[in-house]
Order: structure tokens, then sequence, then C-alpha cells
């Protein structure tokens, strides 16, 4: 720990007390009661009412998000009144969150737009059907497959550039795995052994999603008024933060992806094989080269010695180097041989650049919020908040200190590593 920050304390007291949020903060089950937010389920997100309550609570107005998911931090920016940016590498989750900041559009012009796609649908036009196993796996029943495809092609026919074009594209891609009869589970894999107890049937789903979107569309223009704060939504990448202005935000809040938690590049490979973005697994692979080293998949060819030689990671290469090289050993014992060692000197090198960009992108005396969780592959903990924390400092802010919020991996009896891990609020002030 390096100092004790003014804001912390009063903020940590304020969102820990009795009328704060804890656990539910870093989860986004709570937003599917929220309008905009509920149309697209991205687990990996975090809670909007948490993150206006922190964008209140300090009273900013310039708010920065470098992950920016499927945009629940500049949703909250504008419930707040505040600015925002936030950058998203994945091409398709980025879309999804652009779309959802067009909640501002005519809903009567969505709903004309939804009966359009449905009237083209109804001809029941010939369909090209992805040649994928998992989309045979997911959507045995012919026919409803291929009105759902046909919904995505009625989109896709849609002008460019215009703002229901992206929110009826949001409402089909909403749909997509309500309408498969096997389980897709709650994140993002799909498990085509088991099944749904209710399958939405595609028009229907199609039209109702177009109907929840507009009717949320006009309760939030209703309670954020005409003139809502602005909200940018990049599609770019954390390390370098290219198109925020230089020195702007007082602000910023954010999760980072968790180190070995979840395959982001795998995240909506299901919606982008029906979207016909991608043909199957192998071509996420360019993907997997920008997003953040967090997954062993995403190590490539990349080689970990140019981590070790940066002077990026020299802040915590003392304490790395054992952890590195444990892993390195333990790797050699394992079946499955996984890079975890690479891994994590990826996650730590790939931070630290983020860290030297958001310095740029901050004003001096930024107050930070990054929701994060540590991690143990192959039972060999690292402890990310505070290496996190020192690079931080490297960068150039003045502080960090660490809130837990909620101990993680207790459930899981028959998991291989037993090490308990926890999540909670890494703060950082510049
Ligand atoms: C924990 S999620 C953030 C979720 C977000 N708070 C929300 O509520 O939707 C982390 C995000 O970081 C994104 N990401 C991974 N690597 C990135 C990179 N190099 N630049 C920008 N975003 C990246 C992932 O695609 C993922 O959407």
């Amino acid at each position: 720990m390096n100092g004790s920050p003014s804001f912390v304390s009063t903020t940590r007291d304020y969102l820990l007390g009795p009328f704060g949020v804890s656990g539910s903060v870093t989860t986004f089950a709570d937003n599917m009661k929220l309008p905009v937010h509920r149309w697209y389920r991205y687990s990996a997100g975090y809670s909007s009412e948490w993150a206006v309550k922190l964008i209140r609570h300090w009273g900013v107005t310039r708010v920065l998000d470098p992950f920016g998911g499927s945009g629940t931090t500049c949703l909250a920016a504008q419930e707040s009144g505040a600015s925002s940016y936030a950058v998203e590498v994945h091409p398709t989750v980025a879309r999804i969150a652009r779309a959802k900041l067009l909640w501002e559009t005519d809903p009567d012009n969505l709903r004309d737009v939804v009966s359009r796609v449905l009237r083209i649908v109804d001809k029941k036009h010939a369909v090209d059907v992805p040649s994928s196993p998992l989309v045979a796996k997911c959507f045995p029943d012919s026919e409803s497959l291929a009105d759902l495809l046909r919904i995505r092609d009625a989109v896709n026919a849609l002008p460019d550039g215009e703002s229901t074009t992206e929110l009826a594209w949001l409402a089909f891609v909403s749909i997509i795995r309500a309408c498969s009869p096997v389980g897709t589970a709650q994140w993002q894999y799909v498990l085509p052994n088991k099944s749904k107890r209710r399958v939405a049937e595609p028009i229907a789903a199609f039209q109702a999603a177009g109907e929840l979107f507009a009717d949320d569309m006009e309760t939030h223009q209703f309670l954020l008024g005409a003139s809502p704060a602005d909200a940018h939504l990049l599609s770019g990448d954390a390390r370098t933060l290219d198109g925020v202005p230089e020195a702007w935000a007082d602000a910023v809040i954010t999760s980072p992806p968790y180190a070995n938690n979840y395959d982001y590049a795998d995240a909506l490979r299901l919606e982008q094989i029906v979207l016909g973005d991608i043909e199957g697994w192998s071509d996420l692979r360019p993907l997997r080269d920008v997003l953040l080293r967090s997954a062993t998949q995403n190590i490539g060819t990349w080689k970990a010695e140019e981590a070790l030689k940066s002077t990026l990671m020299a802040p915590i290469l003392d304490e790395f180097i054992p952890v590195y090289e444990e892993l390195s050993e333990v790797r050699k014992t394992r079946g499955g041989h996984k890079a975890y060692h690479a891994m994590l000197a990826g996650y730590f090198f790939d931070n630290s650049k983020v860290f030297q960009a958001l310095r740029q992108k901050t004003s001096p005396g930024v107050k930070v919020c990054y929701v994060v969780g540590d991690s143990a592959p192959y039972g060999v903990h690292a402890p990310v908040e505070r290496w996190l924390g020192e690079l931080a400092i490297a960068a150039g802010f003045s502080s960090w200190e660490f809130t837990k919020v909620r101990d993680r991996n207790t459930k899981w009896k028959n998991r291989k590593h037993t090490h308990p891990l926890h999540e909670g609020y890494l703060w950082i002030e510049g």
C-alpha cells in the first residue's frame, strides 16, 4: 500500500455502508432490470447503479472507462450528468455498447423499422445457413433457424449509418441465444448438451425486443431529458486510448479482464457466427492478438521475454520472477502445459501500458476505481491488486489502496486449484 488517499476512506464507507452497494457490484444481474442496460446481457459487466452512485458521490464530470464492455459506465455517466469516453477492443461488444447509447432515437422510428423487417421476413426468402457445427447444435429446428437468419438478412439490408439500423441490429443480436433450445449459459459458453425450458420463437422474439427497446427509449428520454451528457464509445485499445483527449478525465471507473478468468475472444462466438462475421473458432485469432493478455489463448507467438526485459515491468519484477519461474516449472508437471507464466507476464506488461496511457488522458488529482480480482493459475497466487497498484504508481499516479468486496473461488468443491480468491475496488489517485 502506498499512502492513504483521502478520497478512499469516505468513498469506501459510503459504498459499503448501510445504504451502499457491496456484493452485487461485480455482477451485471441487477442491470437486467434497468431500461437500456437490459438490452443485452453482458455477464462480464458490473452494476450500473453502483457506478451511478460512485460518480455522484465523487461529483466528477468527465469519466473514462478503458475497458468499456457493453457501455455500462457511459450509460451510468449519462444518468449522473457526466460526460464519458469508453474504449472497447472487441468489435461486436463495442457495437452493442454504441447501439445502447442510441437510446435518444425516436422510438416510433424504431417501431417502423422493426415492422419493415418483419414484413420482409414474412416473404420467407431463401437463406444461407452457416456451415458451423456450433450453429447446427444450437439450432436443431431448421425452420426456426431460417426465420432467425431471415431477420438477420433483413436487418443487414437496412441503410448503413442510421441509428435505427444499429438498434434493430442489437434487437436481433439480443434474441439469438433465447431462440436456441440448448443451454447457452449465463456466461458466454454454449452448452449444446443442456436444454432450456422456454425457447423463444424468432419473429415474436424480435418483435418483443423491438417493443422493449422502444419503451425503454421513451422511459430514458423522459428521465434524462432533452440534452443528456455526451458519451463516446470508441473501438480501440486500452493500451493506447487513441481518440480520448489528453488530460481529459477527472475520474476513471472500470473493470479490466481478470487474469485467467474469461476468454473474451470467445464471449460472442455464437452471435458472431450467426451474424456471418466469423465462420468459427479459428477466425478469433486476430481478436486474440489485440485483447489484453488475460488468457493463455491470447498469448499466440508473443514472447514473455519482451515483458521481462521492459522497464514497464521493473517496479514488480523482483516479486514477479519467482511466480513466473514457479509457473514455468509447475507447467511441466501438468497435462495441459498451460503457459500461465507467459500469460501473467503479458497481463502485467499490458496493464502497465494501460496505466501509462491513462496517465496521459487524465487530469492531475484524478480519482480511479478498478473493480478487479486476483488470480492463482495452477494454484500459484499472483497478488494482482498490489502489482497493479505499483504499476500505477510507476506510471505517475500518487497512491493506491484496495478494498475487498467479496471472496471468489470458494464454492468449487471439485476444482484442482483451491487457492481462495477475492475481488474488490482498487482505488488509485493521481
Ligand atoms: C470486465 S469487462 C468490462 C465490462 C464493463 N464494465 C460492462 O459493464 O460492460 C472487460 C472488457 O475489456 C475488454 N478488453 C479486453 N482487452 C482490451 C483492450 N486491449 N482494450 C480495450 N478493451 C479490452 C473486453 O473485451 C471486455 O469487454
